[in-house]
């Protein structure tokens, strides 16, 4: 089947972004939130990451306007029946993500494929609140979507070759960089970083040295375009903190407590670049 109609679920932070490139690439898309205020806060972001290609001159002014014109907004999900394909980019949470995966499940046709861009769910779990769990399968972009060119695709335990095959040209067609993981706790990425991330507020915790400084060793040392608490900051320290226990109960190694500084922090509200404040002020 022809993928032309996509389902994009959430418009926060990575569903807008993933909007943003399928509709820069010509497919039609569904953009589903809860509430009005989500997609106009959504669609205002797509409209100046847009502006920002127009200026660095990658695309035109008319590709912009046809871009957004090609984005419709919705918080009915039912909205989302005649898609030919959907990625579920809501809030890391278990619970939220099973009741998507449900529905999407009812309403969509049978033979669409129904792809999650989660950091660090089960995808074969996700699958199994399907009739479907060969067409399930984990489509994860990274932050900034339009800019980053990886796409981690995550094959669950009953994923299909051809699910996995159409996800990864999908993926071409967007002119990123389709890479095969196997389904566990946080894949590679955050499995990997995220540790990284909480060792780095550890060190600020125990006052081994402050955030510029643990964000400098790394620049400077070990040439990261950015720190760990810069970067858990632009991710969200929330996100992080869900994805650590994840990784937590997922893998059951105590080197995966969550650093107490960062439930604290996300306790106090502090979620970094999005609230204003995290381990730096914006
Ligand atoms: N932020 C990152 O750097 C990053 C990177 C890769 C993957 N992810 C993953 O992407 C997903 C989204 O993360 P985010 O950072 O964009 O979060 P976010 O908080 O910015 O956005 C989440 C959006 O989902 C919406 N939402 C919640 N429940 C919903 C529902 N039932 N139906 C429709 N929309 C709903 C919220 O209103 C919100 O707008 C998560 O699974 C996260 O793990 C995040």
């Amino acid at each position: 089947m022809e993928v032309k109609r996509v389902g994009v679920i959430g418009a926060g932070t990575m569903g807008n972004g993933i909007a943003h490139v399928f509709a820069r690439c010509g497919y039609a898309v569904v953009l589903c939130d809860v509430e009005p205020r989500f997609l106009d806060r959504g669609l205002d972001t797509i409209g100046k990451n847009l502006e920002r290609e127009v200026v660095k001159n990658k695309i035109t002014v008319a590709d912009k306007e046809s871009a957004l014109g090609r984005i419709q907004p919705v918080t009915d999900r039912a909205r989302l029946a005649d898609c030919d394909f959907v990625v579920e980019a809501a809030t890391e949470k278990f619970e939220i993500k099973t009741e998507i995966f449900r529905d999407l499940d009812r309403l969509t046709r049978a033979e669409v494929i129904l792809a999650s861009n989660t950091s660090s769910i089960s995808i074969t779990k996700l699958a199994a609140f399907t009739k479907r769990p060969d067409k399930v399968i984990g489509m994860h972009f990274f932050n900034p979507v339009p800019v980053m060119k990886l796409v981690e695709v995550i094959r669950g335990l009953a994923t299909s070759a051809d699910t996995f095959t159409t996800v990864r040209d999908l993926s071409i067609k967007l002119e990123k960089t389709p890479v095969e993981v196997n389904d566990a706790p946080g894949f590679v990425s955050n499995r990997v970083l995220m540790p990284l991330l909480n060792e780095a507020m550890f060190a600020v915790m125990e006052g081994v040295a402050t955030p510029e400084a643990v964000d400098e060793v790394f620049k400077l040392g070990m040439a990261h375009p950015m720190g760990p608490l810069t970067l858990a900051d632009f991710i969200g320290l929330d996100v992080c903190l869900d994805i650590m226990r994840v990784l937590q109960n997922g893998l059951g190694d105590t080197k995966y407590r969550p650093c107490p500084l960062l439930i604290k922090m996300v306790d106090a509200g502090w979620l970094g670049r999005k609230s204003g404040r995290g381990f730096y002020k914006y």
